[in-house]
């Protein structure tokens, strides 16, 4: 039995109080109360956004924000839906991450206005009336269906700057997106206030329990399909919570940056366990990886207590006024002197940079920005008015250039990785003779090494929000 389709099919309203995050009338496996300060800081994080968006109308000429929370989207030649993720830009202002249908239109001078969609609907559980701390900030119209919006919406959708996905239009409310707009938005987005921090926090909380969790059935001798359920049960939140894909890979397929199959058997051996893996927290995201060996004696683990303290000595230069770049070249070096130490290859560490060799090794980019978004926007802008600050020659994955402030949550994720077809273009190039194929091939099975953390940069020291959750665990 289903629903007609494109009913405006409510969803259960996951986070409709931070403070008591629930489902279904039932708080959330792991949730907690949110502590009383995050709830006062709401406040300022939506003077914030309100200022962010005077300047962006004004930049763009419109006199409103107008923010669908988005639409249910459909297999093609199916009535099945996919699962819906939230318009960034709405979860922005709102802890609402289960609401299609539902509006924000922001106006200086005036209180944020939500249209929230809760329908009569007897075949979906339909969102909760709203509730929690977030309610008072903002003139709420609870409407019962999509079109009922449309009423309330600016009278004149010329001058909205409606930014959304093309098929939220409604009547001539089309989403405009326009670019002044957004880059000013995403600009200013990198700078996070102290009630997302506060609410990455609570992300990484979640994250930490799952990833003890899952190293636990890793030492165990779980196959990859049981760590992932692990990880899901500890996080409380499966594959519509999680912020990315996890991966969950044992031995070889930790050489696949992407590997996201997970074998229901567990191997003959479970030699390694590179695991990346994040979690949410009412929109926000947390993204870590840690990458384990079971014999704690092995050289492999060598390597990884290598990459680890390498790793973290690179997160201590997410300071302000640092180029990120200047990281992720610095990254290069961190791991051709580890490949070099480890009699892996024989070539000074600035030269596997300049050749490339050290890119066969560690084939992707330092990190990014994180926040709503695993991969949060802007990474690229060169100003609040738009342009781009290009990657170094040679460096196309890197998804961050800019210079760094107070306030910019980034990753920091280097690794080194024994990738078929990585090793055989190194072989076949003029380099081969800088590398001991024997170790590489003893190394082989082990997949790879990848430590990921995710760090605040401040006035001053950085805080690394992962290395904090992992020692409040415990
Ligand atoms: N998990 C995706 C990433 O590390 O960027
Ligand atoms: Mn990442
Ligand atoms: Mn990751």
């Amino acid at each position: 039995m289903r629903a007609p389709r494109g009913s405006g099919r409510p969803m259960p309203d996951g986070a409709a109080a931070l403070g008591q995050l629930r489902q279904n009338g039932r708080p959330l496996p792991g949730a907690h109360p949110m502590h009383a300060s995050l709830a006062s800081l709401y406040g300022e994080h939506l003077d914030t956004l309100q200022e962010r968006t005077r300047v962006a109308l004004e930049r763009g000429g419109f006199d409103h924000l107008v923010v669908p929370s988005g639409e249910i989207h459909y297999q093609v030649f199916d009535d099945r839906d996919y699962p819906y993720a939230v318009n960034p830009q709405f979860k922005a202002w709102l802890p609402l991450t289960r609401n299609p249908g539902s509006w924000l239109i922001a106006t200086p001078g005036a209180k944020p206005r939500l249209l929230y969609l809760q329908p009569h609907d007897y075949w979906h559980v339909v969102p909760e009336a709203p509730a929690g701390f977030w309610v008072d900030h903002f003139e709420i119209e609870v409407i019962r269906t999509p079109e009922e919006a449309q009423q309330f919406l600016p009278r004149d959708p010329g001058r909205c700057a409606i930014l959304g996905e093309p098929r939220s239009r409604l009547g001539p409310y089309v989403p405009n997106n326009p670019q002044l707009v957004v880059d000013y938005l995403d600009y200013h987005r990198a700078t996070k206030t102290r009630y997302e921090i506060g609410m990455m926090r609570e992300a990484t909380r979640n994250g930490v329990r799952a990833h003890a969790a899952a190293e636990r059935a890793f030492r165990a001798g779980a196959s990859e399909f049981e760590i992932h359920l692990a990880y899901c049960q500890a996080a409380g939140q499966d594959a519509n919570d999680l912020p990315y894909n996890n991966i969950v890979a044992l031995n070889g397929h930790g050489a696949v940056l992407h590997y996201t199959e997970r074998d229901r058997t567990p191997p003959e051996r479970s030699l390694s366990f590179l695991i990346d893996a994040g979690a949410g927290h009412a929109g926000y995201a947390c993204d870590i990886t840690r990458t384990y060996a079971s014999d704690t004696g092995s050289e492999f683990q060598g390597l990884v207590d290598a990459v680890d303290a390498a790793e973290q000595r690179l997160c201590g230069k997410v300071r302000a006024g640092t180029d990120y770049r200047e990281i992720h070249l610095a990254a290069h070096l961190e791991m051709a002197t580890i490949l070099r130490d480890a009699g892996i290859l024989d070539m000074a560490p600035e030269s596997a940079l300049e050749t490339g060799v050290s890119a066969k090794f560690f084939p992707h980019g330092i990190g990014h920005y994180i926040g709503l978004q695993v991969h949060d926007v802007g990474g690229f802008l060169a100003s609040d008015q738009g342009g781009t600050i290009d990657k170094p020659d040679g460096h196309p994955y890197l998804r961050l250039t800019r210079t760094l402030e107070p306030g910019a949550v980034v990753t920091i994720e280097p690794g080194i990785y024994f990738a078929d077809l990585l090793m055989a273009e190194l072989r076949a190039s003029e380099h081969a003779g800088a590398v001991d194929w024997g170790k590489v091939d003893a190394f082989r099975p082990y997949g790879g090494i990848r430590i990921e953390d995710d760090v605040l940069c401040t006035v001053d020291e950085p805080a690394n929000l992962t290395r904090e959750g992992f020692t409040e665990l415990g």
